[in-house]
């Protein structure tokens, strides 16, 4: 949730630090602070607010000379943001400095433990009795910085990746990890460290991500040391490649990055099938499917855990697994699944899709699904990441980095490898005929193309925002593949713009929605050719006739729902399982041009963070 950066080397430390928090800020960015340590001076600096108001605050008192430095952007969980609540976070002495990404659960009880041994806090979060427990173990049991965090975190129920330091001893860095990721970028004779590759990706490609219940003691100009928490059984570290470049993780010119993004689309579905898709060939080649075929073919089920968009793309492939392969599929939440105790055996193959990876309730379903038994496989867009190593086998999106809050590429490459498998298991099981496979392959094989021409109503759609960026509530309503793209669409724009809105099954409507329809709501009709469309015309009629606003997301070429309709924005036809594909495309366009034009942070609204690292 929040983001972590640090540095040890030779270099300067603070604008790679300050550079990493603006790439870490989608993970949070309610406060950010910095500390920095040239061996003699400790300078630590933080606010409420934006990296940007960080760099302000610190233009005229930062050391430049410092070769040691951590930084933190916020995402609050224990205290509301202000000044003191942010981190780095100090102990008592004034010796330990300390940044963290998650919650300490025994805070509490800790806390009061601490206080009573004298220990005094000024702020109001987990993080500051964290480093306070870690130099109390120091003290009392006489030990270095790496025995005192080990032994202080072997005492601690939660989550957390860290990185502290003690200025009476510079030059070394301690960080551990439990539940939320951590990388460290490993150069000539220097260390990186960030929640993920992105702050140091232009100083190296070598990265090594820390497991849960590790800990690494990093030092200047030495090797880095990897030890787990439980035993102190050192660990070699396994070092990866980064595929990321920085043109990925920079916006190329657009004003956002959601708006990149979403032009981003046609490639990212591109580079999902690639290599996978053989359509003229008639094959789909997934390792993962196909090193796990009979576990598919023979479940009794598939179980989608999820949540957010992701939870959307899971709904998309209920529809699809069932439709096309013939598989029962149940969709959950991941955050409901984790604590109902369900029904789960080893006759049930378990889909978690998540974009981050990372996502708590995600990862904590999976770990229970695995307990139960049952084969898990990990749709996820970042590679290494907790999710991606925690699954028995998976496919990766290949969206490329999605630093947006809102999730638009994450969704349709997550569709597109879901429709790949599922294509896959109804031609293993013969629920499909040849010449219907072949051609939802050559089908997929178009969407690309077909995506690049939906996004030419960019200038239409913006002009449809215009006239209901005032609206207060909107309705989203389809049916069929196409209902999860009304949810989709009705969380896009709730989530950057602030207005209510709500996805519903057209049909649905009549059984309540109905009522809030008058001429101020504006409603956003999913009412492609081949779904159900004399039924959602049925509704659209439904809607005329209470004087709701109507907005049809129609089949080119089509005519009749455009004389129904207040607007109509066009897209390609294409076959139904595979238009969730094309019809999200202008709801994201849409949500992001109203949010644009209320003035709102479209990549970073307020209260959110791009992966949700706590429960
Ligand atoms: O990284 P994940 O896909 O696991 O994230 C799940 C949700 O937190 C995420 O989709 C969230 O709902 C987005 N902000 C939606 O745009």
């Amino acid at each position: 949730m929040c983001g972590i950066v640090g540095y040890i080397g030779h270099r300067e430390a603070y604008p790679i630090i300050i550079e990493g928090l603006k790439r870490l800020e989608y993970r949070g960015y309610d406060s950010a602070g910095i500390a920095l340590y040239d061996g003699t001076n400790l300078k630590v600096s933080k606010t409420k607010g934006k990296v940007a108001d960080l760099e302000q605050r610190v233009a005229d008192e930062i050391s430049t000379n410092a070769n040691l430095g951590i930084g933190h952007t916020r995402w609050a969980t224990h205290g509301i943001p202000n000044d003191l609540n942010a981190h780095p976070h100090y102990s008592n002495s004034g010796n330990l400095v300390i940044i963290h990404n998650g919650i300490i659960e025994n805070y509490d009880s800790l806390r009061k433990e601490l206080i009573s041994r004298g220990y005094t806090f000024k702020s109001e979060t987990d993080t500051e009795v964290l480093i306070n427990l870690i130099e109390d173990v120091k003290i009392k049991e006489d030990v270095k910085l790496g025995k005192a965090v080990q032994i202080a975190l072997n005492q601690v129920v939660g989550a957390y990746s860290i990185a502290v330091f003690d200025k009476t001893k510079p030059g070394e860095i301690v960080i551990a990890r439990l539940g939320s990721p951590l990388a460290v970028g490993i150069g000539e004779n220097e260390f990186f460290i960030a929640s993920d590759a992105s702050p140091f990706i232009e100083y190296t490609k070598n990265a090594v991500y820390l497991e849960d219940e590790e800990m690494a003691i990093i030092r200047a100009g030495k090797d880095i040391k990897i030890r787990k928490i439980k035993d102190d059984s050192l660990v070699d570290p396994y070092v990866q490649e980064l595929q990321m470049n920085l043109e990925q993780i920079e916006k190329g010119g657009y004003d956002h990055f959601m708006l990149k993004e979403i032009f981003e689309q046609p490639n990212a579905i591109k580079d999902t099938y690639r290599g996978r898709l053989l359509a003229k060939k008639g094959i789909i080649k997934m390792s993962g499917v196909d090193d796990n075929i009979e576990k598919f073919l023979n479940a009794n089920r598939i179980v989608i855990v999820a949540c957010g968009t992701s939870w959307h793309a899971g709904l998309v492939a209920e529809y699809i697994f069932e439709d096309l392969a013939r598989i029962p599929v149940e969709v959950e939440y991941a955050s409901e699944f984790r604590y109902r105790n369900p029904v789960i055996t080893n006759k049930d193959v378990v889909i978690a899709i998540s974009q981050s990876g990372e996502t708590a309730d995600t990862l904590a379903a999976i770990k229970l699904a695995k307990a139960n038994g049952a084969f898990v496989f990990g749709v996820c867009n970042v590679v290494g990441s907790s999710i991606a190593r925690e699954t028995n086998a998976g496919a990766y999106t290949h969206a490329g980095p999605e630093i947006g809050v809102a999730s638009t590429k994450a969704f349709t490459t997550q569709i597109t490898v879901l429709s790949l498998i599922a294509l896959k298991l109804a031609k293993a099981k013969g629920a499909i005929s040849n010449s219907d496979y072949r051609y939802h392959l050559q089908e997929l094989e178009l969407i690309p193309e077909k995506v690049t021409k939906a996004l030419t109503s960019d200038t239409h759609i913006k002009a449809v925002a215009d006239t209901y960026k005032e609206a207060r509530n909107c309705l989203y309503l389809g049916r069929g593949y196409n209902f999860p793209v009304a949810l989709e669409g009705a969380l896009k724009l709730k989530e950057i713009s602030y207005i209510h809105a709500e996805g519903y099954p057209a049909a649905e409507m009549k059984h309540g929605p109905i009522a809030l329809i008058d001429e101020q709501m504006p409603v956003i009709v999913i009412a492609t050719k081949k779904g159900h469309y004399d039924k959602v015309v049925s509704n659209i009629q439904e809607i005329k006739s209470r004087k709701g606003k109507i907005i049809g997301i129609v089949t080119e070429g089509d005519t009749h729902v455009k004389e129904l309709a207040d607007h109509v924005i066009e897209v390609p036809e294409t076959l139904e399982p595979l238009s969730p594909l094309l019809t999200t495309i202008p709801l994201q366009l849409l949500s992001y041009h109203i949010a644009v034009m209320l003035g709102k942070n479209v990549d970073q609204p307020r209260n959110l963070a791009k992966s949700v690292t706590v429960e």
